[in-house]
């Protein structure tokens, strides 16, 4: 989890590219709004991208899966507490309150051909990445 401070009057949070998060911010993006209530979003992984997301307003969870298939659900409830994920990581979104804005911040512009969308392709795509690493080390 990422911490932000608020400005020393409050009420105002920061977020600079390469200072605040580790990327260059390329792109934001926002789900927010009573149709995501009781909804799971997400349901894939990147190739490329990275993400910050923060829930500016209102709260929901977050879920990763992990190549050893280590699980982590984080909670996102207040404005200056972020999540980073690093490429490669299942990720799910659920639990929105009514009132949620969750913010995501990201490394890469827009590419419907960098996301893994099935878990089972997930998995797949990462065990010949292990396989490639042991490969190298050997
Ligand atoms: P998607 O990322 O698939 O779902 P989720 O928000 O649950 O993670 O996004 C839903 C749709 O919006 C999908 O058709 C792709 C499109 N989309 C864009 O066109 N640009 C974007 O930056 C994003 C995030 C999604």
């Amino acid at each position: 989890m990422l911490s932000f401070p608020e400005f020393s009057n409050g009420g105002a949070i920061r977020v600079e590219g390469l200072r605040d998060v580790p990327f260059e911010i390329k792109r934001v993006f926002y789900i927010y709004g009573q149709g995501n209530v009781g909804k799971v979003r997400g349901k894939h992984s990147n190739r490329k991208s990275e993400f910050v997301l923060f829930n500016v307003k209102g709260t929901s969870k977050v879920k990763t899966i992990d190549e050893n298939l280590h699980e982590e659900v984080y909670e996102l409830n207040e404005p200056g507490q972020a999540v980073y994920l690093p490429r490669m990581v299942w990720k799910e979104m659920y639990d929105f309150s009514e009132d949620s804005v969750l913010m995501v911040l990201t490394n890469e512009y827009y590419d419907a051909g960098e996301y893994i969308r099935s878990f089972d392709d997930f998995l797949l795509e990462m065990e010949h990445i292990k396989e490639e690493e042991a490969w190298k080390s050997e």
